[in-house]
């Protein structure tokens, strides 16, 4: 049987999720935001439903996520609206992109926050944001941002704060204005990782869920997931299963605080997908999935899920 929850859950704030959720990127659009070819989003929908109906009960999504042909948000409130007690929809702010004509434009300013966390609040059709993250992309404003979605927090917009792109300095800056409940930025096989092992590890010390993004793009930001690395491929072989699968069950052997978000727009990927939470990968894959590095090869082993 297919189900999110085999590979455990997790608490966020005061919201139990299965580690396996879903990222919603990849509804409105192959490439995500504009990117690739646009979706059907009857058929995103279709996916979300899926989702929900195999146990995921953590969707990331952002009220910048959107197409010609479909808005994430508005995706998931048609698909799961009135939404079962047990969801947790997390949502970001934070990049300046227009919400109407899609332009990319200045990252917005604290206290053009609000505007986001409200945008969010209509399109998702919820009364108060379950989590907000403030997605800094190396910015020093982190703690004005998480400032205001605190005070955003205290008028009773939203439960929760997290933050993403962020390195050390920055979780650890954000940690002392705010309780953080994640951390999203990227990790995945072959990516190089420079601190991301000790913002994993900082989140794991202070029960923080660290939640990866591009777990199976990897590097590549547009459309395609070809797998690019032979020794993903050879532990797929080895288990029967995708290297999809391999890399998500990659990253849920990174910690019980670490949270898959993988995305699709494809019902039979997201099967795959939540199929991954069963697949158990041995010590010696982890090592060699680990020692990945983005020329292809597999170098020096290291054990990035030990702190
Ligand atoms: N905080 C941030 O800055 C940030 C940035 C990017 C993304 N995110 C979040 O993280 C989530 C995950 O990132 P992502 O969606 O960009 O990347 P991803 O989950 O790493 O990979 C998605 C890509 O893999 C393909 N794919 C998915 N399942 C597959 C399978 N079983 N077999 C083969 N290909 C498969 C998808 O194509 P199909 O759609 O055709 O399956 C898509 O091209 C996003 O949805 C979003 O919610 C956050």
């Amino acid at each position: 049987m297919i189900a999110a929850a085999a590979a455990g859950t997790w608490t966020l704030g005061d919201r139990t999720v299965n580690r396996l959720g879903f990222g919603a990127m990849r509804l409105t659009g192959t490439g995500g935001m504009g990117r690739g070819a646009d979706r059907d989003p009857h058929q995103s929908a279709a996916v979300v439903r899926r989702a929900v109906e195999l146990g995921v009960n953590h969707v990331d999504t952002a009220g910048f996520y959107f197409s010609a042909s479909a808005r994430a948000n508005l995706v998931i409130r048609d698909a799961l609206a009135p939404y079962p007690d047990d969801l947790t929809i997390v949502t970001k702010v934070g990049p300046g992109r227009d919400l109407v004509t899609g332009e990319w434009g200045d990252w917005a300013r604290p206290d053009e926050l609000r505007r986001h966390v409200e945008h969010n609040l209509e399109t998702l059709g919820l009364e108060r944001l379950h989590v907000v993250n403030y997605r800094s992309n190396g910015r020093d404003d982190v703690p004005a941002a998480v400032e205001a979605l605190a005070a955003l927090g205290d008028e009773g917009l939203l439960d929760h704060i997290g933050v993403s792109n962020v390195g050390l300095d920055e979780l650890t800056t954000a940690r002392r204005v705010a309780d953080i409940v994640c951390v999203q930025n990227r990790h995945a096989p072959g990516y190089e990782r420079s601190d991301a092992d000790d913002v994993l590890a900082a989140c794991r010390e202070h029960g923080i869920a660290f939640v990866p993004f591009f777990t199976i793009a990897g590097r590549a930001r547009e459309d395609s997931a070809a797998e690019r690395y032979d020794v993903v491929r050879e532990v797929a072989d080895a288990h029967g299963v995708s290297p999809a699968q391999v890399r998500i069950a990659w990253t849920l052997a990174l910690g019980d605080h670490v949270l898959a978000i993988p995305g699709t727009g494809d019902v039979a990927h997201l099967e795959q997908n939540v199929a991954a939470a069963a697949v158990r990968l041995t010590d010696d894959d982890l090592v060699r999935l680990g020692a990945v590095d983005p020329d292809g090869s597999a170098a020096v082993p290291s054990r990035p899920w030990v702190s």
